[in-house]
């Protein structure tokens, strides 16, 4: 491999670059295929919006770059927290940070379209996070996984991570404060993941302004469009 991380010169779908990137995974083959169904399989339990697609991706990432910390903010029934806490757990090392203030408030902040504000001011936040709760408990992952209830304005600071997934309430203020505040958090070299990046209310593409910070601050790495579009950067 060349002596940089990575290859900016990858068209941002080259995704198969970013799973060769780093030191050899531990596990290989059958066994990796096997722990890839193992963690998706957990993820078909849980409640949230994180696509299979993406799920694998997560996951990859975790495998073959073994990091130590990795943040998520917006964790909602722990679709994604969970297969990349059953990552983490099979690396042997590594915490992820869920942070999400499981609060109706918080998450109709911002919101233009009445149905979708009308979704998460009804949506019962506690019952989400307890189900959470409970699941972590139950797959043995509490080693793997720390919640913090706060916004991701009101979290203390988590510094050197290694993944960032982006993920919380895609109005326009709180989306740009979540890049602005936690890509300063990761580590150069390490990965950004921002997810629903045309999120769309009213004529308003309103996560555009913290795609662009992202653009204009990282190097986009990869897109993708599955039940959603969201893209990887790499922090320089
Ligand atoms: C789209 S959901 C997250 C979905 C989850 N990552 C998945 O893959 O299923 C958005 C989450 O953001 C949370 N949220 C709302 N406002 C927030 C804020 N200010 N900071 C952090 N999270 C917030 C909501 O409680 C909700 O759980």
């Amino acid at each position: 491999m060349e002596d940089v991380p990575y290859n900016h010169q990858q068209p941002a779908s080259h995704f198969e670059y970013v799973v060769n990137t780093k030191e050899a995974p531990v596990i290989k083959g059958a066994e990796a295929i096997r722990v890839k169904e193992q963690a998706l399989a957990l993820m078909g339990q849980m409640m949230g919006w994180c696509s299979e697609a993406k799920g694998a991706v997560l996951v990859d990432l975790i495998l073959k770059n073994r990091p130590s910390v990795v943040v998520e903010i917006g964790v909602w029934g722990g679709k994604s927290v969970v297969p990349m806490a059953y990552a983490l757990k099979v690396n042997g090392k590594g915490k992820i940070y869920g942070i999400d203030p499981w609060s109706s408030y918080e998450s109709i902040q911002g919101i233009m379209n009445e149905d979708n504000k009308h979704f998460w001011q009804w949506a019962d936040h506690k019952i989400v996070m307890d189900g959470l709760i409970e699941k972590i408990d139950q797959f043995d992952l509490n080693d793997q996984v720390e919640l913090i209830r706060d916004t991701s304005e009101g979290a203390a600071p988590i510094y050197e991570i290694d993944i960032l997934h982006v993920d919380g309430n895609h109005s326009d203020e709180p989306s740009y404060l979540d890049v602005t505040k936690w890509v300063p958090l990761v580590k150069s070299g390490g990965m950004i993941i921002f997810d629903d990046m045309t999120w769309y209310e009213n004529n308003v593409f309103t996560t555009s302004r913290a795609v662009k910070w992202l653009d204009e601050h990282c190097i986009k790495f990869a897109e993708f469009s599955d039940t959603c579009v969201w893209g990887i950067w790499i922090k320089p």
